[in-house]
C-alpha cells in the first residue's frame, strides 16, 4: 500500500467541512422530532427554519420555496415524476401537456427515471449536445413545442463539467409556457446560483457535493408552480415532502452554505490555477490524449481526460496503487464495461470513452498533490498502453 493519499474525486463527494464537523457535533444534543409541539421539539424547529432561511438567501429564493429532501436523486426524482406520471397526479398539473426534453448527458436519476417513464407511456426527448457537451440549441428548438410540459437541463455536467446556458433555455422553455428544472447538484457551491437570474422554476442540489453531509439536499419549488409530492405521509414540508425531518443532516448543509458561501470564490480560483497546472502538465507529459468538457464554460475543479489506447479502469486501479483516488465514467459491470453515456453523447467514440478520467479537485486539493498526479501518471499510462495491446480491452 502507498503511504501517500491524494483524493481527486471531489464530483462523486466531498469530505466534511471540520466545521460543518462541529456543526453536526452539537446538532446531536437536537434529539426531539421537530416536528413535535414541545419545546425540546420546537427549538429543533427553530434551528431547521434558521437554515431554511439562510439557504433561500444563498440561491435567491424564499424560505416557503425550500424543500428538503433525501438529496439531488430525490429532488430530480420528484420533478420529472410529478409532471409525467398520471397516477401520481402528474396529468392535472400540466393540462394538455404531456413531454418532457432533457438532455442526453444528465445525470442518472435524470436519464433513468426518463427511461422509467417512457416505459411508463410518457414521451421524452434527450436535446443532443455538441462535442463539448453544450446543449445543441438548434436541436432544442426543434423538439420543443406547446406539448412540452417541462424542461429539465443540468447545469453543470459531472462529468465533463461543461456549464450550460441555463438562463438562455428556461427563456426558450417559458416562450412555449413550459416548466423549467435543472439540476444544479454538481453548480451550487462551485459557481454563484441565483434562480432569479437562471429562470428556473425547479432546481436541484445536494449538500455532500460542498463539504455537507450526505443524504440530504433541497427541492426548491417556485411558488406559485404546480407541485405533487414524491412521498406521502406526513405533513412536513408543508405536506410537499413526508417524513420525519433530517435535523442533523440539515443543521450539516446549513453550516455548509454558510461556509460555502464565504469560500467558494478563493476555493474556485485556486482550482482553476490547479486545473491549468494539471493540464498543460498532462499535455506535456503524455501523447495521445483528447481532453473533454467546454474550454471555458467549465467548472473550474473538474478535468476529463482521454488517453488514448489505454483502459480507463486499469489506469484508475493503477493510480489507485499508487494512493491517487480518480473516477471514470465507465461502469465495469458484469464483466462488461459501459463506456460513459456523457461522452458518447458528445461524439466521443466508445473506444476512446473506455480510455476517458475525471480528475476532480476541491478546497483540500494542493498543488503538490497536483505534482505528485504528473509524476505517477505518465508511467502508469504507458504501462496500461502496453497491456492494452495484450489483453483487448476485457474487464474481469
Ligand atoms: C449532476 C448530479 N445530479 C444528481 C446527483 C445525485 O445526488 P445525490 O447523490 O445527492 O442523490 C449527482 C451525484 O453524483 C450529480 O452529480
Amino acid at each position: 500500500m502507498n503511504a501517500r493519499k491524494v483524493y481527486m474525486d471531489y464530483n462523486a463527494t466531498t469530505p466534511l467541512h471540520p466545521e460543518v464537523k462541529e456543526s453536526m457535533r452539537r446538532g446531536f444534543e437536537l434529539y426531539a422530532n421537530p416536528s413535535s409541539m414541545h419545546e425540546f421539539g420546537r427549538t429543533v424547529r427553530n434551528q431547521l427554519e434558521l437554515v431554511r432561511q439562510r439557504i433561500a438567501e444563498f440561491i435567491g429564493a424564499g424560505p416557503e420555496e425550500i424543500i428538503y429532501t433525501g438529496g439531488g436523486s430525490e429532488s430530480n426524482n420528484t420533478v420529472l415524476k410529478m409532471l409525467t406520471c398520471a397516477l401520481c397526479g402528474g396529468a392535472e398539473l400540466s393540462p394538455g401537456r404531456a413531454e418532457i426534453i432533457t438532455s442526453a448527458i444528465e445525470h442518472p436519476s435524470i436519464i433513468q427515471t426518463a427511461q422509467h417513464l417512457v416505459s411508463m407511456g410518457n414521451t421524452i426527448h434527450f436535446v443532443k449536445v455538441d462535442r463539448n457537451g453544450k446543449v445543441d440549441m438548434n436541436h432544442f428548438l426543434e423538439l420543443i413545442s406547446e406539448r412540452t410540459a417541462l424542461v429539465s437541463i443540468m447545469y453543470a455536467n459531472n462529468e465533463i463539467g461543461t456549464i450550460q446556458d441555463i438562463q438562455s433555455l428556461a427563456e426558450i422553455a417559458h416562450r412555449y409556457g413550459a416548466l423549467f428544472h435543472t439540476d444544479a447538484v454538481q453548480a451550487v457551491g462551485k459557481i454563484p446560483v441565483d434562480v432569479e437570474r437562471l429562470g428556473a422554476d425547479y432546481l436541484s442540489f445536494s449538500a455532500h457535493k460542498f463539504y455537507g453531509p450526505k443524504g440530504i439536499g433541497v427541492l426548491y419549488a417556485r411558488k406559485g408552480k404546480p407541485y405533487y409530492p414524491f412521498i406521502h405521509g406526513g405533513h412536513q414540508e408543508g405536506g410537499r415532502r413526508a417524513g420525519t425531518m433530517n435535523s442533523l443532516g440539515i443543521i450539516g448543509m446549513g453550516s455548509a452554505v454558510e461556509l460555502i458561501k464565504a469560500e467558494m470564490q478563493e476555493i474556485e480560483e485556486r482550482l482553476l490555477r490547479l486545473k491549468q497546472r494539471l493540464r498543460s502538465g498532462i499535455t506535456e507529459r503524455i501523447p495521445d490524449i483528447t481532453i473533454n468538457g467546454h474550454p471555458e464554460d467549465s467548472l473550474a475543479n473538474t478535468l476529463n481526460v482521454s488517453f488514448h489506447g489505454a483502459e480507463g479502469e486499469a489506469v484508475l486501479l493503477y493510480m489507485d496503487l499508487q494512493g491517487i483516488a480518480l473516477s471514470t465514467g465507465s461502469a465495469c459491470s458484469s464483466g462488461s464495461l459501459e463506456p460513459s453515456h456523457v461522452l458518447l453523447a458528445t461524439g466521443v467514440g466508445p473506444e476512446l470513452a473506455h480510455g476517458s478520467i475525471r480528475f476532480s479537485m476541491g478546497r483540500e486539493t494542493t498543488e503538490d498533490e497536483v505534482d505528485y498526479v504528473l509524476e505517477v501518471l505518465p508511467a502508469v499510462i504507458k504501462n496500461v498502453r502496453k497491456m492494452s495491446t495484450v489483453y483487448s480491452g476485457e474487464c474481469k
